[in-house]
């Protein structure tokens, strides 16, 4: 657990991220059937699993892109169980795509501006009665977006359309357009999957970088080099349900998960 973390426990401080007995079902089929996770302030957490143990559908719930069938969730304390997931970004949860889907025909930097909060609807009466604000708001925007762009390395694309951009870049531009928004919790969705090892690197120096800033950080993660390395906890899961949570090695060498992963093989 890191200082952040601890300080947050021993304060007595609501779990950043806390989901109860949460249970999605698509049709007959229980893709999460029952999961209690908590992710304390400034934590890194690894969430593993064979392929079809139910991440993705978890990180759904937990970002609001999906309804649980039953359980609760609440960010800081707040329950926020039937909130979208835009509510759940203003209360500091952001998450970042398994598989990126940039708008293609718009820039890299237009990209990661899609990124920001409170968007032009509520703003259009602003630029009628205080444009220069509007002009100034807009440049600080910018400014941001270059600045995260330059964070993740891809500065000199900036005014390339994104469509050019390789499967490693389509992850780091995410974790930019994510980053546009603050978000106190980040959850990643295979960051590094399909990436090459130069831009693995990248990747979890910069990981390891947000995290160090206070960024609280769920990473469904296949590469279990990586998982170690960053995280201090993992958790994993298989069919829906979580099988075990501890120190990275601990839980790669736990017999239930070691079968589930041969299950998967087979
Ligand atoms: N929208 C959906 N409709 C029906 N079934 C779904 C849907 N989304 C996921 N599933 C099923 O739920 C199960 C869990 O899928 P999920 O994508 O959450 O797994 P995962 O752990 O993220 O796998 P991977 O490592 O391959 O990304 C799978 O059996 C999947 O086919
Ligand atoms: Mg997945």
């Amino acid at each position: 657990m890191s200082e952040q973390a601890q300080a947050a426990s021993k304060t007595g401080e609501a779990p950043l991220i806390e989901a109860r007995g949460l249970v999605r079902e698509f049709g007959g089929l229980r893709a999460v059937d029952g999961v209690s996770i908590a992710l304390e302030h400034g934590e890194m957490v690894g969430l593993i699993g064979p392929n079809g143990a139910g991440k993705t559908t978890l990180f759904n719930l937990l970002a609001g892109s999906l309804r649980p069938s039953s359980g609760r969730i609440r960010i800081c304390g707040v329950d926020v169980s039937t909130a979208g997931p835009d509510s759940r970004l203003r209360l500091g949860v952001g998450r970042t795509f398994q598989i990126p889907r940039p708008f293609a025909a718009m820039t890299v930097l237009e990209n990661v501006l899609t990124g920001r909060q409170n968007q032009t609807g509520e703003r259009i009466a602003m630029n009628f009665l205080q444009p220069g604000r509007v002009a100034a708001e807009e440049r600080r925007a910018v400014d941001k977006a270059r600045a995260l762009l330059d964070f993740v390395t891809l500065s000199r694309l900036e005014n390339e359309p994104a469509r050019v951009l390789s499967g490693g870049q389509r992850k780091l531009l995410e974790l930019a357009r994510i980053l546009m928004a603050d978000p106190q919790a980040i959850l990643l969705d295979e960051p590094a999957a399909g990436v090459n090892p130069a831009l693995l690197e990248l990747i979890i120096d910069r990981l390891r970088m947000l995290n160090g800033d206070g960024k609280t950080i769920l990473l469904i993660e296949h590469n279990m080099d990586m998982v170690g390395r960053l995280c201090g906890r993992v958790v994993a899961m298989a069919s829906g349900r979580l099988l075990a949570e501890g120190a990275p090695a601990a839980v790669a060498a736990n017999p239930d998960v070691v079968a589930a992963y041969l299950g998967e093989a087979a």
